[in-house]
């Protein structure tokens, strides 16, 4: 069975929709798994444009407009990834609540079910959210982002949903950033990833290819294969130095501790 993961975040513009392409491409392409990815930004639906699928047929708005449609019938197979885009000019009414059912079948042909959401606090992302196993909270190092993720932490867990961590993203080497540790303090959720700001992002999205296929090299894509490991289960690769004199980062812990409680307590149940 499939796991579904939401990228999640009530501030705009951190990077889900940049993270969530990112992801389904490494895992697929990496790791050769099977991933289905949807667009949950019903009302401002742009991960078609990071995964080069500029006019779709059928959306993931048609499959939540139509009762008797299944995810399959608007998957759009792009870079390994099946992914199910959204329409901006869709004008009939849809339910986002009913994503979590059309999912169940959805479960059973892939290893991964990557969710882009909407930041706006409303059926959106209530629909992300409740169709989830798992919320990925993406921050970015700055007291607006911080105090849009305590919200976002609060709303999950009064709802009951799990944030297996914070994804921080666009990091920069300056002293007016929040840490890693400020941000998990406040939070008490691990930051399993800290991904710097880099500029080949944009040249990424403008050629609507996700980064991991467009700079497999830069510290973007490794952090992001980093983090795919612990959701495959598997161990980081690491230099012999540095596993010899066990030099870790706070976020290479974190991913052994989410490799060991995702991949074991999710997967195997
Ligand atoms: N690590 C990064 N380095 C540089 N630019 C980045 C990085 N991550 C994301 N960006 C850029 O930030 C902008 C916003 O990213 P993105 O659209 O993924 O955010 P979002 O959280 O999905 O926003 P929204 O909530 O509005 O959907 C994009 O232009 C993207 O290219
Ligand atoms: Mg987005």
């Amino acid at each position: 069975m499939g796991k579904v993961i939401s990228l999640v975040s009530l501030k705009g513009g951190v990077g889900k929709t940049t993270l969530s392409a990112s992801l389904a491409a490494e895992l697929a392409n990496h790791y050769g798994k099977k991933v289905l990815l949807i667009d949950g930004n019903y009302s401002a639906p742009n991960l078609g444009l990071h995964m080069d699928i500029i006019s779709p047929g059928n959306t993931v708005h048609d499959v939540l407009s139509v009762s008797n449609m299944g995810l399959q019938g608007a998957v759009h197979e792009k870079y390994g990834v099946d992914t199910v885009p959204g329409n901006f000019m869709f004008e009939r009414e849809y339910s986002p609540l009913k994503l979590r059912q059309k999912l169940t079948h959805a479960r059973k042909s892939y290893d991964f079910i990557i969710i882009d959401s909407s930041p706006s606090l409303n059926e959106e992302l209530m629909s992300a959210m409740f169709a989830s196993d798992s919320l990925f909270i993406v921050s970015t190092p700055d007291y607006p982002s911080l105090s849009c993720s305590m919200k976002i932490a609060r709303v999950a867990r009064q709802r009951g949903r799990n944030v297996s961590g914070i994804i921080m993203n666009r990091v920069l080497d300056t002293k007016y950033q929040i840490t890693l540790e400020e941000i998990q303090e406040t939070l008490g959720i691990p930051v399993v990833a800290m991904i710097n700001e880099e500029k080949k992002v944009a040249r990424s999205l403008y050629e609507r290819k996700p980064m991991p296929l467009h700079n497999k090299r830069g510290q973007f894509s490794r952090e992001v294969r980093r983090l795919c490991a612990s959701l495959t289960g598997l161990k980081e690769k690491r230099s012999f130095f540095r596993e010899f004199f066990g030099r870790f980062s706070k976020e290479e812990v974190n991913r052994e501790v989410l490799r060991e409680n995702f991949y074991n307590s999710i997967f195997e149940n």
